[in-house]
């Protein structure tokens, strides 16, 4: 069911405590290297401070041993970034600890319009534990619950499941960017199912065990699933092939056989890479060859073949709604990305043709955007494991924690 949003409830003088995921890439110098899942936050943030409101903002950054401070996995570069995106606000930064007298003094002397960062939750280990002390502490500093942080959504964290639990009666809303991240992975799959048109998924990537869920909830819902990435060698391995030194989780082979015993008796085509490009290591220097069926010994499947991209960009390019997750190759080491760059050509031509695509997986995304065609795609999501559990059909207690759109209309 659809959730009420920011935009539906007022602001005006209450303070908006706002669960986002600013969990972002820094460089070697502590700055931010990527601000997508910041910048993408700023259409429900300029909503409430625009209307008056004062927010609060809280989010993870890395995987802190939760034992209190450590300087390079601190907020303040996520602060200063945010303050940058939005010259005309002051962005306020507390200290070491989220739970701190300052803090705590910094969200009381919030004025209407302000915005605060508060510090990273996971510093403290109640976070990760989802304690309700640490929410009902966290509870304490806001009078509105907004859950924009889709890219976490699929995690129990106390700031995603205590904290609304603990916040009572107030609001529980969900952000612009959580609202629209979750129409399109739901809206996509039911209506590409419902739509009678080409729907085709494209999983790549290395992990079978992350793909085969998936695998198994779009089965009889898409007409194509394509395999390429590292995970199709587990694939190929139940079919007998011979993969020489491919990547391959032993332990999952009788489960990827079940999944291609399960496509052929279903309407779903499951199509794995035909050809290869192999290399002998994982370097931009290693000698390549092509190699059509078997794989010799020595030899690694690091790309899907020429022939294979081709056939895969025929069935994207007549595909009218594509869900994507999962690289076809080693996309960081040229020149095994030429077919991930092949596909994602292929879908952005069938975007401008009117088909709907999903991107997810932080790896496709960021080949998306190395690629310069993030902004041909319907939609880049910016959850990785979230996405994916949303391919796998999956539900988040996060969300269902919300208030539902229509029995909260009017306010
Ligand atoms: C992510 O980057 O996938 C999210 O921020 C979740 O982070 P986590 O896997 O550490 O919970």
């Amino acid at each position: 069911m659809a959730k009420r949003t920011i935009k539906q409830v007022e602001v005006a003088g209450r303070r908006v405590l706002m669960r986002v995921d600013f969990n972002v890439p820094l460089d070697g110098d502590g700055a931010v290297a990527d601000d997508r899942r910041i910048s993408l936050t700023l259409q429900s943030i300029e909503s409430i401070v625009g209307r008056g409101g004062r927010l609060i903002l809280i989010s993870h950054l890395g995987r802190p041993r939760g034992a209190g401070y450590e300087a390079a996995l601190s907020l303040k570069p996520v602060a200063d970034r945010l303050g940058e995106l939005l010259p005309e606000h002051t962005v306020r930064f507390v200290g070491q600890d989220c739970l701190s007298e300052e803090a705590a003094r910094a969200v009381a002397s919030l004025a209407d319009g302000e915005i605060l960062i508060l510090q990273n939750l996971r510093f403290h280990n109640g976070e990760k534990k989802g304690d309700e002390g640490f929410a009902r502490a966290l509870a304490a500093y806001g009078d509105i619950y907004c859950h924009e942080a889709f890219a976490t959504a699929h995690r129990t964290d106390a700031s995603l499941v205590a904290l609304p639990a603990a916040m009572g009666d107030c609001p529980k809303v969900a952000g612009v960017l959580l609202e629209k991240e979750l129409r399109y992975l739901t809206e996509a799959i039911a209506d590409g199912r419902s739509g009678g048109g080409r729907f085709v998924a494209l999983l790549g990537g290395a992990k079978v065990a992350d793909k085969l869920g998936a695998i198994e909830n779009l089965m009889g819902k898409v007409d194509t699933i394509l395999l390429g990435g590292a995970m199709a060698y587990t694939f190929l391995k139940a079919l007998g092939q011979e993969i020489g030194s491919s990547k391959l989780e032993a332990p999952l082979v009788q489960a990827a056989q079940a999944a291609i015993d399960a496509a052929a008796a279903s309407p779903t085509d499951l199509i794995l890479p035909k050809d290869h490009v192999c290399g002998k290591q994982i370097t931009r220097m290693t000698p390549v060859r092509v190699c059509v069926g078997s794989i010799p010994p020595g030899w690694m499947g690091l790309d899907i073949g020429p022939e294979s991209a081709a056939q895969y960009v025929g069935i994207l390019r007549e595909a009218e709604t594509v869900v994507w997750n999962g690289p076809m190759g080693v996309v960081e080491t040229p020149p095994f990305d030429v077919g991930t760059k092949l596909v994602a050509k292929a879908i952005a031509h069938a975007t401008d043709a009117g088909a709907v695509s999903v991107v997810g997986g932080g790896d496709t995304a960021a080949a998306v955007a190395a690629f310069g065609l993030a902004d041909r795609f319907s939609h880049v999501s910016t959850g990785g494991g979230a996405s994916l559990k949303m391919l796998q059909g999956k539900r988040f207690e996060s969300v269902g924690l919300l208030d539902d759109a229509v029995a909260s209309a009017g306010v």
